[in-house]
C-alpha cells in the first residue's frame, strides 16, 4: 500500500519531502533525484533551496527529468531543459553536467527514448522520484493507455494535457504535441517513488491512482506496483479517498525512525 500522508498546505508538503531528500543528500552525496516539472514539485524545489541556504551541498547530486516537449528549443523558456535549469540545477546549486534530460530535438528525437534509458543504466537508476499527476491520471507524460511495462520513448499529449498545460504558453497552438518520457517501466524502477497533488481538480485521479484498480487506463495506479510509495496530499486532493481516516490513523501512528 502506498503510503499516504494529508498536509494542510502545498508549502507542507514541501517542507516534509525537502527535510527527507536533505537527510538522504547528509547521508550519501551523490544521491540521485528524479525530478519532474509542471507546478506540483515547485514547492519541495523551493524548500530544497532553503535547506541549501541553511547549508546543505546539493553540489554532488545528480538529476534525471521525467520529460521533455519535442520540437522546442532547449533555450525556449517553457522547455523542460530550461525550466529544470531555472527551477532546480540553479536555485539547489546543482553542477550542471550532473542534471539530465530527454532531448526533444526533432532531428534526433528518434533515438532519444534509447539513449536516455541508457544513461539511467549507466549511471545506476534514481533513488527517489518526484512525481506529479495529471488531472487524467498521466505520469510524466504517460497518457492513459501507456503501457505499465513502457520505458523512455516519443508519446503524442493528449488535447486535455495540452490544455492544461497551455497555461504556461501564450496560446494552445504554442504547445507541443509530442513529448519524450520515462515510461511506467522506467518510473518503476526508482528506489522510492513520492507521487505529489495539491487541489480539488487531483481528487479523482489521486484516489483512482491510490484506490482503484491497476490499470493502464489510469497510469498513476502503477504507483500500486512499486514498494516503496509515499503519497502527499493537501486536503482537497485527499477529498475522494475512501480511507483517508486509516491514513491518518498510521501517520499519526507512524515509529519516527520509519522516516518517509
Ligand atoms: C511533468 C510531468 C507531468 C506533471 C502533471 C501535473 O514533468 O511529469 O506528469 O506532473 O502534468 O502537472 P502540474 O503539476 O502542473 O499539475
Amino acid at each position: 500500500m502506498a503510503e499516504v500522508v494529508i498536509v494542510d498546505s502545498a508549502d507542507a508538503a514541501g517542507d516534509l519531502v525537502a527535510a527527507h531528500i536533505a537527510a538522504k543528500v547528509a547521508e550519501r552525496a551523490d544521491y540521485t533525484l528524479g525530478v519532474a516539472t509542471g507546478s506540483t514539485p515547485l514547492p519541495v524545489y523551493q524548500a530544497l533551496a532553503r535547506q541549501r541556504e541553511a547549508g546543505v551541498d546539493f553540489s554532488r547530486l545528480t538529476a534525471f527529468a521525467l520529460d521533455e516537449y519535442v520540437g522546442l528549443d532547449e533555450a525556449h523558456p517553457e522547455s523542460y531543459h530550461s525550466v529544470i535549469d531555472r527551477e532546480v540545477t540553479v536555485p539547489l546549486g546543482l553542477d550542471p553536467a550532473r542534471v539530465h534530460v530527454p532531448d526533444g530535438t526533432e532531428a534526433t528525437v528518434a533515438t532519444a527514448g534509447d539513449r536516455y534509458e541508457a544513461a539511467l543504466e549507466a549511471h545506476g537508476g534514481v533513488d527517489l522520484q518526484l512525481l506529479g499527476i495529471g488531472s487524467d491520471g498521466h505520469v510524466g507524460f504517460n497518457e492513459q493507455g501507456s503501457s505499465l511495462a513502457s520505458l523512455t520513448r516519443i508519446k503524442t499529449l493528449t488535447q486535455r494535457t495540452r490544455e492544461d498545460n497551455a497555461r504556461f504558453f501564450d496560446s494552445l497552438d504554442q504547445v507541443p504535441t509530442h513529448c519524450v518520457t520515462q515510461g511506467i517501466g522506467t518510473i518503476l524502477r526508482a528506489g522510492h517513488l513520492v507521487l505529489l497533488a495539491f487541489g480539488e481538480g487531483k481528487a479523482d485521479a489521486v484516489a483512482k491512482a491510490v484506490e482503484g484498480p491497476v490499470s493502464a487506463s489510469m497510469p498513476a495506479s502503477c504507483i500500486q506496483l512499486h514498494r516503496h510509495v509515499t503519497v502527499v496530499v493537501d486536503e482537497a486532493a485527499a477529498s475522494r479517498l475512501e480511507r483517508s481516516d486509516y491514513y491518518r490513523w498510521v501517520y499519526d501512528n507512524k515509529p519516527a525512525w520509519q522516516g518517509l
